[in-house]
């Protein structure tokens, strides 16, 4: 794992939404073949490694992590020929690819589930926790309770998220062995990592009452990827850890558990008091999150994952920054800001185009469960529709789901047909086919800062040294190795006169156009970053 882990810092994680990514077929849904028809766009822009969001067999409760075959392709998305080939077209072009293991629950489609709910004595019986009361008043993450009465088998069933994904368990050996083989499957036929879905949900600490964190959860996780068939393998966990001690028992190399974990505190406290109520927009919160995790990771030794955006969250540039006059120059900022830290650097599907988030009025423009019955819960709870709508707009996970702009055509060429879900609302202001016609280009700008992050080793392999004090409205930090040195500026909102190191060389890069010797005062958003002399 040891090697590994240095590696992965040169990579560039690209994630894939596949329903939104692109459609080959017409029938509004994007699809595997898709992902292949857009693979040189992704090497264009510099990325080594795809992460595939789930794209299994699945009745799509919760678009596709309520899995019902690990073993097969989601009919939407084409067939298993169309997944061997994506991943031979990946091989052959030097890149890596990311499945999304979803191993707390499955559909309630799934054969294990549907045989698990028809007896308490059949070969999957105990696949499920299965109790004849619930044991507690644990809530599913999607409302509710996240006990189900279960009519055929006349017991309640545990379910953490909708009341069609029962959590799996995992206490049950055979449990631990089905998805032993699951990995192995993806594993032979050449998949180089898995994204870890709410894997720290997989041991339950009942004692504890905590849905999560259960006694044995380094135990499965070990059982996963501690084995020697999948030691090679980048592996990263979503998983709720906040304290640095506990990120270490998953992630030091010895541990053979995992190769990272996602830290989502930035996420969650930039520009937003929770998911669903906003707070004014700034880029220092995230800044000082990002800024102690580094110094973390490095002292311990251990990867940091550098990202913004997924979809679980609407844009990170909608709430932390200017998403209209200063669109181009935020959206840079903050890639700069966060891809040049040391780390493996995970983009999402749009962020490189500058994607915002969407408004709409009207519940029909909207598609996700977890907004859904947000919407109803907060209604039922007194909330006006207005704001109701208000709050999903603002947090509601469809604005990252909705499909990728192609180009300013007729559903931003994502599709021939109707997609699945309406298109972002600023979609035909921007796209890929705008944004490369325009003086300001994210694309190009992402393009040139990824192609910097791979030629300066530094880059990838440097230490992290930051100079910005608290008080100050701006990133400055050092990334050093063996005597070479790279200076990242990085202003926030209002225009500063910020005192550069001395030393300070040829600028690498910029956002505004700032010339070597420029010494004026950084404009709102701008970024610059020197090499060191
Ligand atoms: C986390 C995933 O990212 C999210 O999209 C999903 O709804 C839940 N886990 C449940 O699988």
């Amino acid at each position: 794992m040891e090697e590994n882990f240095r590696n992965f810092r040169n990579w560039l994680i690209y994630q894939v939404y596949p329903r939104s990514f692109f459609d080959t077929n017409g029938d509004g849904i994007g699809d595997l073949n898709g992902v292949t028809a857009k693979l040189d766009y992704l090497k264009d822009l510099g990325v080594d490694a795809i992460w595939l969001c789930p794209c299994f067999k699945s009745p799509n409760v919760d678009n596709g992590y309520d899995i019902a075959d690990y073993r097969d392709i989601m009919d939407e998305f084409g067939t298993f020929e169309d997944a061997k080939r994506l991943i031979a077209e990946i091989k052959k072009r030097d890149m890596k690819i990311i499945m999304d293991l979803v191993p707390n629950h499955t559909s309630d489609q799934h054969e294990w589930f549907v045989e698990s709910r028809k007896s308490k004595d059949n070969p999957y019986s105990d696949y499920y926790y299965w109790f004849d009361q619930p044991p507690n008043d644990w809530k599913s993450s999607f409302c509710g309770s996240a006990w189900q009465y279960d009519e055929p088998r006349g017991q309640y069933y545990l379910h953490s998220y909708a009341v069609q994904q029962p959590d799996l368990n995992w206490d049950n050996p055979k449990v631990v062995k089905e998805m032993q083989d699951i990995v192995d499957f993806w594993v032979d036929l050449g998949v180089d990592g898995f994204r870890c879905d709410v894997i720290d949900r997989i041991s339950k600490d009942f004692e504890g009452n905590r849905n999560l964190f259960g006694p044995n959860l380094h135990k499965y996780i070990n059982a996963l990827f501690g084995r020697e068939k999948t030691a090679h393998l980048f592996t990263i966990g979503e998983c709720h850890a906040t304290d640095i001690d506990e990120i270490c028992r998953h992630t030091q190399a010895d541990r053979n558990e995992l190769t990272t974990l996602f830290q989502f505190n930035h996420l969650r406290q930039t520009g937003r008091i929770d998911k669903w109520n906003p707070k004014p927009k700034e880029l220092r919160t995230a800044r000082d999150i990002l800024t102690d995790w580094q110094i973390l990771h490095q002292e311990r030794d251990i990867l940091h994952t550098l990202f913004t955006d997924n979809h679980d969250n609407n844009f990170f540039l909608e709430r932390a920054a200017d998403v209209r006059e200063l669109r181009y120059e935020s959206a840079t900022c903050i890639s700069t800001l966060v891809f040049l830290m040391n780390g493996v650097p995970l983009i999402y599907q749009g962020q490189e185009l500058g994607c915002c988030g969407s408004h709409y009025d009207s519940l029909d423009d909207f598609n996700d469960i977890e907004s859904i019955n947000m919407y109803h819960e907060l209604i039922e709870g007194g909330t006006t529709p207005d704001e109701a709508m208000e709050k999903i707009n603002f947090g509601g996970r469809d604005n990252t789901r909705r499909p990728m702009p192609w180009t300013a055509g007729e559903n931003g060429g994502f599709t021939t047909g109707k997609p699945w879900i309406t298109m972002a609302s600023r979609y035909k202001e921007i796209n890929l086919e705008t944004d490369l016609a325009s003086d300001k280009s994210v694309f190009k700008f992402h393009k040139a800062l990824f192609a910097l992050r791979k030629a300066e080793e530094v880059l990838c392999q440097g230490t992290f040294t930051p100079l910005h004090k608290a008080k100050d409205n701006f990133a400055l930090y050092l990334r050093e190795l063996d005597g070479r040195s790279i200076c990242v500026v990085c202003n926030f909102e209002e225009t500063t006169k910020i005192d550069l190191p001395e030393a300070k060389g040829e600028i690498l890069l910029s956002n505004y156009g700032r010339r070597d010797g420029d010494e004026s005062e950084f404009r709102p958003y701008e970024i610059a970053v020197y090499r060191m002399k």
